[in-house]
Protein backbone atom coordinates (compact mmCIF):
# COMPACT_ATOMS: atom_id res chain seq x y z
CA UNK A 1 0.00 0.00 0.00
CA UNK A 2 1.42 3.50 -1.08
CA UNK A 3 2.27 6.02 1.24
CA UNK A 4 -0.27 8.13 -0.34
CA UNK A 5 -2.98 5.92 -0.15
CA UNK A 6 -2.54 5.38 3.76
CA UNK A 7 -2.57 9.09 4.49
CA UNK A 8 -5.69 9.37 2.34
CA UNK A 9 -7.27 6.82 4.70
CA UNK A 10 -5.95 8.17 7.94
CA UNK A 11 -7.58 11.29 6.79
CA UNK A 12 -11.43 9.52 6.24
CA UNK A 13 -10.65 8.14 9.82
CA UNK A 14 -10.20 11.93 10.98
CA UNK A 15 -12.88 13.47 9.28
CA UNK A 16 -15.22 10.58 10.74
CA UNK A 17 -14.21 11.02 14.35
CA UNK A 18 -15.88 14.72 13.96
CA UNK A 19 -19.14 12.39 14.47
CA UNK A 20 -18.46 9.82 17.00
CA UNK A 21 -20.95 10.01 20.08
CA UNK A 22 -19.10 9.34 22.99
CA UNK A 23 -20.54 11.57 25.73
CA UNK A 24 -19.68 8.47 28.38
CA UNK A 25 -15.72 7.62 27.78
CA UNK A 26 -14.61 10.39 26.19
CA UNK A 27 -12.75 8.19 23.78
CA UNK A 28 -13.62 9.38 19.98
CA UNK A 29 -12.71 7.04 17.40
CA UNK A 30 -13.04 7.05 13.81
CA UNK A 31 -12.37 4.58 11.62
CA UNK A 32 -11.75 3.95 7.45
CA UNK A 33 -12.32 0.76 5.82
CA UNK A 34 -10.78 -0.31 1.75
CA UNK A 35 -12.37 -2.44 0.23
CA UNK A 36 -10.62 -4.25 -2.51
CA UNK A 37 -12.14 -2.16 -4.83
CA UNK A 38 -10.59 1.20 -3.01
CA UNK A 39 -14.10 2.31 -1.88
CA UNK A 40 -13.71 3.74 1.33
CA UNK A 41 -15.98 2.92 4.13
CA UNK A 42 -16.09 4.90 7.49
CA UNK A 43 -17.61 4.39 10.90
CA UNK A 44 -17.36 6.39 14.58
CA UNK A 45 -17.86 4.79 17.98
CA UNK A 46 -21.58 4.90 19.07
CA UNK A 47 -22.23 4.81 22.92
CA UNK A 48 -25.93 4.37 24.57
CA UNK A 49 -26.78 4.83 28.38
CA UNK A 50 -26.86 1.14 28.12
CA UNK A 51 -22.84 0.90 28.48
CA UNK A 52 -23.05 -2.37 26.27
CA UNK A 53 -25.22 -1.48 23.61
CA UNK A 54 -22.74 1.07 21.64
CA UNK A 55 -20.28 0.07 19.79
CA UNK A 56 -17.04 0.84 18.34
CA UNK A 57 -15.87 2.60 14.81
CA UNK A 58 -14.57 -0.21 12.90
CA UNK A 59 -17.34 -2.38 13.78
CA UNK A 60 -19.34 0.39 12.03
CA UNK A 61 -17.29 0.52 9.10
CA UNK A 62 -17.43 -2.89 8.54
CA UNK A 63 -21.08 -3.09 8.69
CA UNK A 64 -20.97 -0.07 6.19
CA UNK A 65 -18.62 -1.64 3.72
CA UNK A 66 -21.32 -5.01 3.94
CA UNK A 67 -24.17 -3.22 3.87
CA UNK A 68 -23.03 -2.12 0.25
CA UNK A 69 -22.48 -5.56 -0.90
CA UNK A 70 -18.34 -5.39 -0.59
CA UNK A 71 -16.95 -8.75 1.06
CA UNK A 72 -13.32 -8.72 0.60
CA UNK A 73 -10.74 -5.50 2.18
CA UNK A 74 -7.56 -4.26 2.02
CA UNK A 75 -6.44 -2.07 4.90
CA UNK A 76 -8.23 -0.33 7.67
CA UNK A 77 -7.12 2.99 9.37
CA UNK A 78 -8.29 3.88 13.18
CA UNK A 79 -7.65 7.35 14.89
CA UNK A 80 -8.93 7.42 18.39
CA UNK A 81 -8.40 8.92 22.00
CA UNK A 82 -9.46 11.62 24.47
CA UNK A 83 -7.90 14.32 22.65
CA UNK A 84 -8.33 16.45 19.83
CA UNK A 85 -5.05 15.61 18.55
CA UNK A 86 -4.58 11.94 19.46
CA UNK A 87 -2.03 11.15 22.08
CA UNK A 88 -2.14 7.93 21.81
CA UNK A 89 -2.00 5.20 18.80
CA UNK A 90 -5.34 3.35 19.17
CA UNK A 91 -5.74 -0.39 17.73
CA UNK A 92 -9.01 -2.21 17.44
CA UNK A 93 -10.50 -4.16 20.80
CA UNK A 94 -11.26 -7.78 20.73
CA UNK A 95 -14.32 -8.00 19.99
CA UNK A 96 -13.61 -5.82 16.32
CA UNK A 97 -10.55 -7.37 15.61
CA UNK A 98 -13.29 -11.24 15.65
CA UNK A 99 -15.83 -8.88 13.25
CA UNK A 100 -12.54 -8.05 10.91
CA UNK A 101 -11.34 -11.73 11.23
CA UNK A 102 -14.58 -13.11 9.65
CA UNK A 103 -14.48 -11.12 6.59
CA UNK A 104 -10.68 -10.10 6.15
CA UNK A 105 -8.04 -11.90 5.62
CA UNK A 106 -4.66 -12.46 7.43
CA UNK A 107 -2.94 -9.71 5.89
CA UNK A 108 -5.30 -6.95 5.85
CA UNK A 109 -3.65 -3.70 7.02
CA UNK A 110 -4.29 -2.25 10.34
CA UNK A 111 -3.34 1.24 10.75
CA UNK A 112 -3.26 3.00 13.90
CA UNK A 113 -2.37 6.91 13.76
CA UNK A 114 -2.59 9.80 15.71
CA UNK A 115 -1.80 11.68 12.47
CA UNK A 116 -1.34 11.27 8.72
CA UNK A 117 2.24 11.36 9.31
CA UNK A 118 2.43 9.14 12.67
CA UNK A 119 1.21 6.08 12.08
CA UNK A 120 1.90 2.41 13.12
CA UNK A 121 0.88 -0.53 10.74
CA UNK A 122 0.42 -4.07 11.43
CA UNK A 123 -1.53 -7.10 9.68
CA UNK A 124 -4.63 -8.51 11.35
CA UNK A 125 -2.29 -11.69 11.71
CA UNK A 126 -0.20 -9.80 13.72
CA UNK A 127 -2.74 -8.63 16.09
CA UNK A 128 -5.14 -11.55 16.18
CA UNK A 129 -3.03 -14.86 15.65
CA UNK A 130 -5.00 -18.18 15.81
CA UNK A 131 -8.35 -16.88 14.34
CA UNK A 132 -11.43 -18.35 15.89
CA UNK A 133 -13.96 -19.60 12.85
CA UNK A 134 -16.45 -22.12 13.06
N1 LIG B 1 -13.56 2.11 20.73
C1 LIG B 1 -13.58 2.08 19.36
O1 LIG B 1 -14.48 2.64 18.73
N2 LIG B 1 -12.58 1.42 18.73
C2 LIG B 1 -11.51 0.86 19.33
O2 LIG B 1 -10.64 0.33 18.67
C3 LIG B 1 -11.39 0.92 20.79
C4 LIG B 1 -12.55 1.44 21.52
C5 LIG B 1 -14.60 2.88 21.42
C6 LIG B 1 -15.58 2.09 22.23
C7 LIG B 1 -16.03 3.12 23.24
O3 LIG B 1 -17.03 3.93 22.65
C8 LIG B 1 -14.79 3.98 23.46
O4 LIG B 1 -13.96 3.76 22.34
C9 LIG B 1 -14.04 3.66 24.74
O5 LIG B 1 -13.77 2.32 24.85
Amino acid sequence: MEATEIKELIGAAMAVRKNAYAPYSGFYVGAALMAEDGTVFTGANCENASYPAGHCAERAALAAAVSAGKRRFRAVAIVGGKEDIPQEYCVPCGICRQMLSELCSGDLIIIAAKSRSEYKKYTLDEILPLQFTL
